[in-house]
Formats: structure tokens, sequence, C-alpha cells
């Protein structure tokens, strides 16, 4: 078995969006406050200033962030938020009862990484007054979804759904409150479900090994017990580090031009990028990739990069 590490990851930071009683989102706040819990509440956030699940994360000290929308174009309203968001390091976004359409560049900015939970087993009954619709539809069975926020309404890929049985009698309000009971078991498992699929080393490793092994004549081979890539009659040119000496940081190893750039890069973004142990010296550079947001096109970049002062001239002129 190769050693691909069991270096600790830092959790995702969630935002939670709200606009009124916030009960998912203390749901997922107290969720994440059980031990291995992989995200932390950063921030909530509102388009409605009296939202009474803001006074609850602020009095659990979370940071808040409310803004009225009225009277603001949908696109300004959303930059505002997204500037907050960038501002307190987010990396998700749940939405959770957050009554207010987003725009399309908002929605694409965090695709991926933004959920919403709706009071209904999706792809049925979407929109707003789902309980009626249930029970107008005779149902024997409703539940609840949280899917991944696609500009398409309620139409996103589903992570996840648990089923609620329509009681004899239950009129819509009986049947929301128990609804909500099943959102508030599902989303905060779901959202972890999410947020560690991302940064568990093996799925880091499967997308370093994919964009790797993507590139010409590209081979795998362990070196030094962990994984490493290689081009047929070249040299290595990306190594897998997870948790190297106890060095807690998940990362692949590529080659820089030299030990200047590589100085130079680390003076640029030291959250980012490090010297690795050994092949510093030789100018290699250190790519974390345990920040919890990880650009996968710039780690392509890099690998290609490397790939091209590895492979034998013959292969290095391929335009890739
Ligand atoms: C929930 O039923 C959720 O499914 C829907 O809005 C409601 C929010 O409730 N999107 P709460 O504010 O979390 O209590």
């Amino acid at each position: 078995m190769p050693d691909i590490g069991g270096a600790p990851v830092a959790k995702a930071r969630l935002a939670i969006l709200i606009s009124g009683t916030g009960s998912n989102m203390a749901a997922l706040l107290y969720a994440s406050r059980l031990p291995d819990c992989p995200y932390e509440v950063v921030l909530v956030a509102s388009n409605n200033p009296a939202a009474p699940g803001l006074a609850l994360a602020a009095a659990e000290g979370v940071p808040t962030f409310a803004r009225d929308h009225k009277g603001v174009p949908r696109a300004d309203f959303d930059a505002i938020l997204d500037a907050e968001l960038t501002r307190a390091g987010v990396t998700h976004v749940a939405l959770a009862g957050y009554m207010r359409l987003l725009s399309d560049g908002f929605v694409a900015h965090w695709a991926g990484r933004m959920v919403n939970i709706h009071p209904s087993l999706l792809p049925a009954h979407k929109g707003t007054h789902v309980h009626e619709a249930v029970l107008a539809a005779g149902e024997r069975v409703t539940g609840a979804t949280v899917h991944l926020v696609t500009p398409d309404l309620d139409g996103g890929p589903i992570l996840g759904r648990v089923r609620v049985a329509v009681a004899p009698g239950d009129t819509a309000e009986t049947l929301a409150a128990r609804v909500h009971h099943a959102e508030h078991q599902l989303y905060p498992r779901v959202v972890a479900e999410l947020v560690s699929r991302e940064v568990r080393p093996e799925a880091l490793l499967d997308r370093v090994r994919a964009l790797a092994l993507a590139l010409p004549e590209a081979e795998e081979r362990l070196t030094h017990g962990t994984p490493g890539f290689f081009v047929r009659g070249g040299t290595f040119f990306a190594r897998w580090s997870a948790n190297h000496h106890g060095d807690g940081r998940t990362a692949v190893l590529v080659k820089a031009s030299g030990v200047e750039e590589q100085a130079a890069l680390i003076e640029q973004d030291p959250e980012l990028y490090f010297r690795p142990a050994y092949l510093g010296p030789a100018g290699w550079i250190g790519i974390r990739l345990d920040t919890g947001a990880v650009d996968w096109d710039h780690v392509e970049d890099w690998l290609t990069r490397s790939w091209r002062a590895s492979a034998p001239k013959r292969l290095a002129r391929l335009p890739i």
C-alpha cells in the first residue's frame, strides 16, 4: 500500500445564507461543533436584516452580515454578498431558507461548492408552497432534498434525500414541522460529505493522478514509498506529498525553473506554495492541496509545465 498520508486537512469554511428562522442554519452550526466535523461555520448572511436566524448566529458568536436587498439590482446585491464571502475566506455556501433568486454570475462562481435544501423529494414539487402541493397531490411520502445549486431552480444534482411519511390528518403546518426535523438530520451530513469528498487525501490524489496521467506518455510509479509521475524516457515531473515527516501538508510537488522562481512563488503566496524537503534545493515547488479551495486549473497548468521540463525532446515539443 503506498503511503498517501493522513495529513490533517483544514476544515471547509462554510457560509450559510438565510432569510428567516434559520433552523437549518442552527442544525448546520451545532453539527459543526461535534468532534471531527469537516466544516466550520464562518459567516451567516442574510438579505433580510430582521431574519430571526441572524440573532441566533450572533448569540452563538458567528459573524453575521445583513443587507436589505430591496432597491438593489440583483447582480449588484450578489456582488456585495460575494465580497463578504471572500472577505470571510468562505470555501462553501449553504442556502438555508434563502428566499431570493441568485444571479447567474454568483451561481457560476460557487458552482460545485454551493448547496440548497428543499422540503420535498426532488424532483417532485419544486418551488414554493411545497407541503400544500404534497397534500393536494395525495402523496403518502414526502421528504427533503439537498442539491448542488445550478441556474436551474431546485434542479441541480441531488446529493442526498430523506423520506418523511405523510401522516393521516397532516396539515401543511404539521407536515412542515416534521419535514424540518428530517432536514436537520440530512443537511449537516450531506454538507460534511461534500466537503470531505473534496479534501480527503485519497480524493485529492485521484484528481492529481487523473491530471498527471492525462499527459502524453505519463506513468505512475512509487518513489520513496509515495506516488510519483514520470514521462516515459524522461524523468519524474510530479510527486505526491502528504504529511511528509509530519509537516501537516497535503500537496503535489512539481518542478519550478529553479530556486529563484521557487522563492518568488513562496513570497507571492506563502499559503499555497512551499519549499519541499529534499527536492527543494533542486528547484521543485510544493503546491498545497489542503487549503479547502483548490484551483485545479492552476494545478493542471503546473503539471503540464513540469511535464514539459521532464519530457524527452521529441515529446516536449508536442502542443498540449
Ligand atoms: C426549509 O424548509 C428549507 O427546506 C427551505 O426553507 C426552509 C427554511 O427553514 N428551503 P429554516 O429557516 O431553516 O427553519
